[in-house]
């Protein structure tokens, strides 16, 4: 083996330590220590003696930031402590009956003030340090536990590897939020917009996105921050006795603390806070969407301790939706892979909750009417969540005097078919199934994450096939070369190739997912599992008659009719057929097994699942041959948990009954 040099350990804890400080100074208190070409040369000489002597390498080396490993897959874990959420107050009104309750439940109320906190709008996650070093992130999950993204945290510089405490008790826990500083977020949504990739809907969705990627190398290129607003130390620390005492713990360990906490004494000065912050949000880089209002004193936090889902000595003030005016220079009409017609008003670019937006819905026709927006006018706009902004209001008395009420077309912008609205529906649509706006929208949703996943055939890259005239159909998309690809504009000979190989790896996902892509309507992701177990395989499904779809457990009329329609149209029975010769998956594997699987498997289901309901969820689990029960006892086999689990949840854990979240579930009916 090879021997040491005393010198050369010397001078790694020396360059490691150099640099941890130099990274500390520059990402945490934003005050460099050095310039950039000089951490870059010493990072370059650690980065040297680790190669030469790898067993030197440690986890809290700065050279392990940005992860090679790939993850294969992310893992569950059980949270140390399980994370709560917050209960949320929507006006002052609702604060002050917040605190009417938390005081009315103390037999006496010492001397206590509030702390005052932003809250952040990323995703929550929880840091372990074992003897002051990083062993363990884990996103928030459903609160009791979350998946593994060590590798990820890694590569955010405002995470320290190492803490700086001498002594650092053996186990100490930090949550805090992750997030997308705004500048950040909107140069990634530019970039995926240039590789025709689906946007983020915004910075919280990316920032959850980012975290849970298999390449940390992706996740190293999108700068992820974090504040850190918890620690739990499973040791007494008799100097901690407040929040505030807590930030500061955490900003002289390390942590990047969000600098614009405030104590108060009572709520008619923290209103102050909430107005201030309620203006002074926009002017932040990166995303509020309001304030933690926490009682500082630990003494009384503990005394009043949580309810199932929160703890009642905090509570979150949430300021409303933004809006913000605009004037609208155009009014035209989308038209959606159902052929679905969606008016939109292109408006002068405006900037809210952090992006600029240009377009927003007006829903339907009817929604048009009422609103009777023109041209010119001057309009409110709300961006609640999604990337797509609504008009909420048009401010007549600013309307100019030479507008003209909007009218529908009649005639598809696409196609120039004549569009329907039939009786007693509110959505207008195009019903020429070789409209190009149909056939750009079922592509899309074909290669969508939720359905077949090819990576990199996003809107741009379908619109582009579809112009060259590259595909006709779903079918076309895997008689593709990667020469034809490369032709593509902004397309070269690697991505092609990366295409190609995500288009052959498809073929491989499931019979449900390919029922899903499809897109027939009312056959969501649920439904299509539902259907793909029970018929096994397509041509029984092709088969079906109305009556033995309506027979099945959680198939109603209208979907078992869209479903018959859909296999009357000569077009899709002979899609079905390429599909078939070009080896997609168009039976479920293992049919028998699978119900062998689940069969004799109790389950009882608590908490808010992630996306399902918990009656799809029974559907799901009673069609893969699975028993659903309401109670808990030895009898079953599995709790599924999903946010704020309450009392089932602790009988199981006292029973050790297997604890499971809706993915491993969804995972367990998929494999089986
Ligand atoms: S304290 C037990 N403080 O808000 C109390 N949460 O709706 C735990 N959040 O999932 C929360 N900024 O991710 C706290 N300064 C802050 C926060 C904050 C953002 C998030 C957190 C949590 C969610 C609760």
């Amino acid at each position: 083996m090879l021997e040491i040099p005393l010198n050369i350990i010397e001078k790694i804890n020396q360059l490691k330590t150099t640099l941890q400080s130099a990274s500390y100074a520059y990402y945490v208190l934003d005050n460099p220590l050095m310039e950039d070409v000089i951490y870059d040369q010493l990072y370059r000489e650690l980065q040297e003696l680790e190669n030469e002597y790898p067993s030197l390498i440690t986890l809290d080396s700065p050279t392990q930031r940005v992860g090679d490993k790939l993850n294969s897959q992310l893992d569950s874990v059980k949270h140390n402590i399980p994370l709560y959420s917050l209960e949320n107050a929507f006006n002052f009104n609702e604060l002050k009956q917040w605190e009417n309750r938390w005081q009315k439940q103390l037999e006496k109320i010492t001397e206590f003030n509030y702390i005052c906190e932003l809250k952040i709008d990323g995703s929550a996650i929880a840091l372990t340090y074992e003897n002051g070093i990083f062993i363990r992130g884990l996103t928030r999950g459903d609160g009791i536990t979350g998946e593994d993204i060590t590798n990820n945290l890694r590569t955010i510089h405002s995470i320290p590897l190492k803490l700086n405490i001498d002594n650092p008790p053996p186990i100490i826990e930090i949550r805090g939020e992750a997030f997308l500083p705004l500048q950040e977020f909107n140069r990634i949504n530019e970039e995926r917009e240039k590789n025709g990739e689906n946007l983020f809907a915004n910075p919280r969705n990316a920032t959850a996105g980012t975290l849970r990627q298999l390449d940390p190398n992706i996740v190293s290129q999108r700068k992820l921050q974090f504040f850190a607003y918890n620690s739990y130390l499973f040791s007494k620390n008799a100097n901690i006795t407040t929040q505030k005492e807590s930030l500061n713990f955490l900003q002289e360990i390390g942590f990047l603390v969000n600098p614009n906490y405030q104590s108060f004494q009572n709520l008619e000065q923290i209103k102050q806070y909430l107005d201030y912050w309620e203006i002074e949000r926009k002017n932040l880089p990166y995303m509020t969407d309001g304030v933690v209002v926490k009682i500082n004193q630990f003494s009384l936090q503990t005394e009043l301790g949580f309810t199932q889902k929160f703890p009642r000595w905090a509570i979150a003030v949430k300021y409303p939706a933004e809006e913000v005016t605009t004037t609208v220079e155009k009014i035209t009409i989308n038209v959606g892979r159902t052929g679905a017609v969606t008016p939109m008003a292109i408006m002068k670019p405006v900037q809210i909750a952090g992006t600029t937006v240009q377009r927003a819905t007006l829903h339907n026709s009817d929604r048009v009417q009422e609103l009777d927006i023109r041209v010119g006018d001057t309009v409110i706009i709300r961006k609640a969540g999604e990337i797509i902004p609504e008009v909420v209001e048009v401010i007549k008395d600013l309307r100019p005097s030479n507008t003209h009420p909007y009218q529908m077309p009649s005639n598809c912008p696409e196609c120039g078919s004549t569009l329907l609205r039939p009786e007693n529906e509110i959505v207008t649509r195009c019903v020429n199934s070789s409209c190009p706006a149909i056939l750009r929208g079922s592509l899309i949703h074909w290669a969508s994450r939720e359905a077949m996943d090819i990576r990199g055939l996003g809107e741009k890259v379908v619109i582009s096939l579809m112009e060259y005239k590259l595909v006709k159909s779903i079918a076309d998309i895997y008689k593709l070369t990667s020469f034809q690809i490369a032709d593509l504009d902004r397309m070269g000979d690697k991505s092609a190739q990366k295409l190609i190989t995500s288009i052959e790896d498809s073929k491989k996902q499931s019979f449900s997912r390919v029922l899903y892509g499809l897109g027939i309507r009312y056959v969501g992701a649920v439904n299509a599992q539902i259907l793909a177990e029970n018929f096994s395989n397509i041509d029984n499904l092709i088969q079906a008659k109305q009556e033995n779809l309506e027979a099945i457990y959680g198939i109603g009329i209208e979907i078992a009719s869209s479903v018959v329609e859909w296999f009357k149209i000569p077009e899709n029975i002979i899609l079905i057929q390429e599909l078939k010769s070009l080896n997609l998956n168009l039976e479920t594997k293992n049919n028998t097994q699978k119900l062998g699987n689940l069969a004799n498997k109790t389950f009882v289901i608590t908490g808010t699942l992630p996306t399902l309901k918990r009656s799809e969820a029974k559907k799901l689990i009673e069609n893969a041959g699975g028993k659903v029960n309401n109670t808990i006892s030895t009898k079953i086999d599995y709790l599924v948990v999903g946010e704020d689990s309450g009392s089932k949840l602790e009988k199981a854990q006292k029973l050790q009954l297997k604890i499971i979240t809706e993915s491993e579930l969804l995972t367990m009916i998929d494999n089986s």
